[in-house]
């Protein structure tokens, strides 16, 4: 496994395991449009293919570049852009990922490692920390492509012959990741309270989530290419933590004396989710290291120094 592409390596996730991947001495290329990614986070050592999955030709990236594996991470990942326009959300998650998985036919692709989520796919549950188990019931149209996303890399596999690592993530949080986005609840709150701005909290603060640091994610990655063939873990802190917890957090690192503007529930966001890590901790001999505090006060001095 020396070639690896990575798709989305200009966003938050993928641009962090490419600086690791460069690290540990792959050659690395990065697919990605540049829709939500930055260029400036795109290492000065891998070669960008800028290609949209959707309508680009992955094909001649593939052959120019010959991977042995590409970690799958482009993706429209904002659930509000997925309810705003399902058929975007669509075309790049679902048809973009079948032209990826259609691409690496016959090439020198060996594996594919894809980026899932947890909290999207599992929807609203009865059973916590739900395991890779769990129904999956995604109550967003975002959390029906990304599934979509699953199923299709499970029946391309078989028919093409290459292997496959699915991983589920909870909230990823840490620097790079877009304060102006709606995705990342860490980032949005450091980004407007360090600017001296109010907060939005949907719902009373009370919803349940599992935030995961952006360094154990790529540790699981990177662990993730030894993984047995058809493997799915959850890659999670195991634990809940309510969005005014958070907020709480946040507040004090940043000295704000702002309090949050309650708005409606939003009907895509779901109660409470953990996402039980157990799977991952025993075959992949992940640990994850960062704790929620460690984690959110690097995010806030990123946000700070950036
Ligand atoms: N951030 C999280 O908390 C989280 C949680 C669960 C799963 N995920 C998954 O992890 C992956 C990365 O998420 P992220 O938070 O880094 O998002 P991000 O928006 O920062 O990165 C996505 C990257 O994909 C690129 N991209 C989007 N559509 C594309 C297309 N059609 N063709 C080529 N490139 C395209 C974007 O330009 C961007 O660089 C996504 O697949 C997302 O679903 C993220």
């Amino acid at each position: 496994m020396k070639k690896i592409i990575v798709t989305g390596g200009a966003g938050f996730i993928g641009s962090h395991i490419v600086d690791r991947l460069i690290i540990e001495g792959y050659e690395v290329a990065v697919l990605d449009n540049i829709s939500s990614g930055n260029r400036l986070n795109i290492n000065d050592k891998a070669k960008l293919y800028e290609i949209d999955l959707y309508n680009g030709d992955i094909g001649s990236a593939i052959q120019d570049f010959q991977p042995n594996l590409v970690f799958h991470l482009a993706a429209q990942s904002s659930v509000s852009v997925s309810e705003l326009n399902p058929s975007e959300d669509a075309s790049n998650n679902i048809l973009g990922s079948l032209n990826l998985y259609k691409a690496c036919k016959n090439t020198s692709v060996e594996k594919i490692i894809l980026s899932s989520t947890g909290g999207a796919i599992y929807g609203n549950q009865d059973e916590f920390p739900c395991s890779e188990n769990s129904s999956l019931n995604p109550i967003s149209p975002y959390g029906v492509s990304k599934l979509t996303t699953e199923k299709y890399l499970e029946v391309f596999a078989g028919l093409y012959g290459y292997q496959y690592t699915i991983l589920r993530y909870g909230n990823v949080y840490g620097p790079r990741q877009n304060p102006s986005g709606e995705a990342g609840v860490i980032s949005i709150f450091a980004g407007l309270l360090l600017k001296g701005d109010s907060v939005k909290i949907f719902g009373d603060g009370s919803q349940l989530r599992d935030y995961i640091y952006i360094s154990d994610v790529v540790d699981a990655n990177l662990l993730a290419m030894n993984a047995p063939n058809k493997s799915i873990y959850n890659i999670s802190s195991n634990k809940a933590t309510s969005v005014i917890e958070i907020f709480t957090l946040i507040k004090s690192l940043t000295k704000s004396t702002n309090n949050p503007v309650f708005m409606p529930r939003r009907k895509s966001d779901v109660d409470k989710i953990v996402l039980n890590n157990a799977k991952a901790l025993k075959e992949l001999k992940w640990i994850p290291k960062v704790s929620l505090e460690d984690g959110i006060a690097s995010t806030v001095d990123y946000l700070n120094e950036n």
